[in-house]
């Protein structure tokens, strides 16, 4: 169920360059029903920050009611979070959206999980549950250069772990796609820009993949259509999905990207 929640600080940690990791204790971590869904918070009460600000659950524990996000700081909204410290209450709403199906990987089952910069963080808690089931999870993340990469150890200890930066400075020099021609897998689940889920759609149109937009969004409830993308069998152009609660994570082919 969606709430609205005042969550406490317990840490924030930057992590990488420019990267966050916030973990907060919250009752909205019971409501999670899947890895990739988001949660949307208020980072000020000042007029030109009231919109809230999407941010992936990165992994959570229901049993201690923390939940880690992990974000970049970009512009004022996150430039303000990256001040909360410990202790501090954050106004959260969510968990909001439809994230990643589990389901579609069989135990045995190999499944490739590809992100690219800030949309490494959902994958995260997905691979946790795919290995929790006896998915075998290869794990493709790439950076643009070797201080934006985070947890890498922390996707060793899940699987195997390929990292790729634009820059060649860490991992092997190119993008997420480079690596994936050369590996045989079943389901592929990604996020990430709107190229790289493009460039993965266009490399695999015979299997199974699971896209996560991250698309500009306001209200992140479904009511206000700041986040429509056209579906792709619409031939009017009249009809479209809403990414904040139709997705953010559709099956590919099901929307335009
Ligand atoms: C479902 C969803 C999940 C997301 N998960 C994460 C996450 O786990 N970690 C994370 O760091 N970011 C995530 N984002 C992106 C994050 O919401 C934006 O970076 C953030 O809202 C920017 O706020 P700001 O006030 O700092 O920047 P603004 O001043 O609003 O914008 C600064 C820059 O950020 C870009 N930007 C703004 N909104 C988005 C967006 N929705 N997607 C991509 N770029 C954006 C702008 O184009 C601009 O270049 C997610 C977005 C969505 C929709
Ligand atoms: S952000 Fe309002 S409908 Fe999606």
């Amino acid at each position: 169920m969606i709430k609205k929640s005042l969550s406490k600080m317990i840490s924030q940690t930057e992590i990488a360059a420019d990267i966050f990791e916030l973990i907060v204790e919250s009752e909205l971590a019971g409501e999670i029903t899947s890895p990739g869904q988001f949660v949307h918070i208020r980072v000020s009460n000042h007029w030109d920050l009231l919109l809230r600000r999407p941010i992936s659950i990165s992994s959570f524990d229901p049993l201690s009611k923390q939940m880690t996000l992990i974000y970049r700081r970009e512009g004022k909204g996150t430039q303000m979070l990256s001040e909360w410290r410990t202790g501090m209450e954050l106004d959260i709403l969510g968990p909001l959206g439809n994230g990643f199906p589990v389901g579609e990987a069989d135990p045995g089952q190999t499944a490739v999980l590809a992100g690219g910069g800030i949309g490494v963080p959902p994958l995260y808690e997905l691979s946790k549950q795919l290995t929790a089931k006896g998915v075998n999870v290869i794990h493709i993340l790439g950076f643009q250069t070797a201080a934006a990469v985070f947890y890498e150890q922390e996707f060793k200890k899940l699987g195997t772990t390929l990292i790729t930066t634009a820059d060649g400075t860490y991992g092997t020099k190119g993008f997420v796609t480079d690596v994936l021609k050369d590996i045989e897998f079943d389901c592929l689940y990604a996020c990430g820009p709107a190229a790289m889920l493009r460039a993965l759609e266009k490399s695999c149109p015979d299997k199974k993949v699971y896209l996560s937009l991250e698309e500009r969004m306001a209200c992140g409830i479904g009511a206000c259509l700041a986040c429509v993308c056209k579906t792709k069998d619409d031939r009017s152009g009249a009809a479209y999905k809403k990414v904040c609660s139709d997705g953010p994570v559709f099956r590919a082919g099901e929307v335009l990207i």
